[in-house]
This record gives C-alpha cells, structure tokens and sequence, in this order.
C-alpha cells in the first residue's frame, strides 16, 4: 500500500523504536526475577523510544513542533504542526513482560490531529489513520463494529489504581458497564484500547484521567473507522479534558448515557454521606 509521505515518516519512527522496545522487552523478561526489578530499565528504554521517534520525525520535519509525554513540549518554528508522542503506551505491561504495549504518535495541524499512528511491536500490528482518508491495520481497511445489543458487547476501561483517580465514582460507573454490557475488558495500554474499537475487536471504550498522549492517535483511528468519539460530557474537548468515551453510533451513545446517569448517582451519594 502507498501511504503519504507524513505517514511513511511516521511508521518509519515506529518501527525503529518498536525495535529498540522489542529488544527491551526480552532484557525486562529476565529481570523480573531480580531482586531490583526492571523498574529503572523500564524506564530507560521509554527514554530511549522517545528519542529515537524524535529523531526520526524531527530529520524529516525539522520545524515541526513536538510534545512527548517523557521530554515534554518542544515548540517548533512552524507553529501550525505538532507531534504528539507517547514512545511507550501500556508500561506497566511492559514492565511485567506482558506484550500488549504500543508507540503512539500523532500529528497535529492547527490544533485538528489530521494523521495517527499506534504501533504493539509485540506483535507487529501497526494502526494508522489520516484525516478524510479512513483507518487501516497493517494496510487493511477496518471498521468500528456494527453490533447494536448491548447484552452482545465488549466494552473496554480504563481503572484507577494506586492513589489516583475516583473510586467511588468508578465503582459507579463499572456496576453499570457490568449490569449492560456481555463483558468489561482492562488491557493497559489506552491507545491500543482505541485502535481496536476502531478494529472492530472491542464495541467500545472509556476512560478518565488520561493526557494528549494517550488520546490523539488512538481518537482519530476510531473517527477515520467510522466510530464516535467523545470526552464524558459529550463534547469535543477529549485532550482537554483528558477523558474518552468511544465506539460506533448506538454503543458509543448507550454507553455515555450510563457513565452520565453514574456520575450523577455518584455526586448523590457523596452529598448524601458528607449531608449533616
Ligand atoms: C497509561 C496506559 C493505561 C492507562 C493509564 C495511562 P502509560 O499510559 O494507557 O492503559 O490506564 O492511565 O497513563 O503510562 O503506560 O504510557
Ligand atoms: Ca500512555
Ligand atoms: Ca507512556
């Protein structure tokens, strides 16, 4: 298949560091059985992704402007394109030498993400969409999934976890996934969540707490695939807000309702135990 030049500069980025994280993976492997853990190597080798997408983007745009999560933001001279990177989506997998992990890279023009690209080196699938022109894995066509019973879905979240985010909120919002839903998946790796709604694997997907990284590629996969996407107040402001909401029409639409009418039961019963 011919991709545009964008593209090509993009896949080229995910390949090189894919390999180097592919390589990485098999050292964390074996230091799962080390008493220091692969923590610090993990680390490492998310420092090392990130560079190698930067240099491979910034040898064939050197204008443009660049965000990553691990370096931060680097403005460019031309200030109408931006990068948006995560070199490593799904760490805590990675760490754990579990291969559901993905390189994410995103281009922005004029503040619209108009190309995206998520990359699991594990198993070599590589995700890319660009504005207008449709969503492909490994150069074929896909599309978001056309069920419509809800009783028949497979939805995907994301889970607060270690000091962060609303519990009870969650828990609000889990129960009424569960009592909808055929089953609730938790993968990890929030632009893969996103690129197999746009794959038809899962029929949808939420999370909060998320950041540009996590969202630009993976957002416009889904959009290019056919599926809505929004943020939980069902609006446009995903990056924003940094919440997700996604799937085709039907699901996509069920699905904010029920975390809506959640996030209502929620704010009840907080007021209701902090009420003298
Ligand atoms: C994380 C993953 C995970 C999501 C987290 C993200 P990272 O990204 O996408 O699925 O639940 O909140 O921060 O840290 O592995 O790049
Ligand atoms: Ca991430
Ligand atoms: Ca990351």
């Amino acid at each position: 298949m011919l991709h545009s030049a964008v593209l090509n500069v993009m896949i080229k980025a995910a390949h090189r560091a894919g390999r180097s994280l592919k390589r990485d993976l098999g050292e964390v492997e074996h230091l799962q059985v080390s008493v220091k853990g692969p923590r610090n190597f993990v680390c490492a080798a998310d420092h090392r992704a990130e560079a190698i997408v930067r240099e491979e983007l910034a040898k064939a745009r050197p204008d443009y402007g660049f965000l990553g999560e691990e370096g931060g933001a680097h403005p460019g001279t031309d200030k109408t394109h931006r990068w948006i990177v995560d070199p490593l989506d799904g760490t805590t997998n990675f760490l754990h030498g579990i291969p559901h992990f993905g390189v994410a890279i995103a281009l922005e023009r004029n503040g619209t993400v108009v190309a995206g690209l998520v990359y699991n080196p594990a198993n070599d699938e590589m995700f890319i969409a660009e504005r207008g022109k449709g969503a492909f894995l490994n150069d074929r066509r896909i599309r978001v999934a056309a069920r419509g019973r809800l009783a028949d879905a497979i939805v995907a979240c994301g889970l607060p976890h270690y000091g962060r985010g609303d519990l009870a909120l969650a828990r609000n919002e889990i129960a009424a996934a569960q009592r909808a839903f055929a089953g609730l998946r938790r993968y990890g790796a929030a632009a893969l969540d996103l690129a197999w709604v746009a794959a038809g694997r899962l029929d949808a997907y939420w999370e909060r707490d998320l950041s540009p990284w996590d969202l630009a590629a993976g957002s416009l996969l889904v959009r290019e695939a056919g599926g809505f996407v929004s943020d939980l107040d069902g609006g446009d402001a995903i990056m924003q807000k940094g919440n997700i909401v996604a799937g085709n029409e039907t699901m996509h639409r069920e699905l904010l309702r029920l975390l809506q009418e959640a996030e209502t039961a929620a704010g009840k019963e907080a007021a209701a135990s902090t009420a003298p």
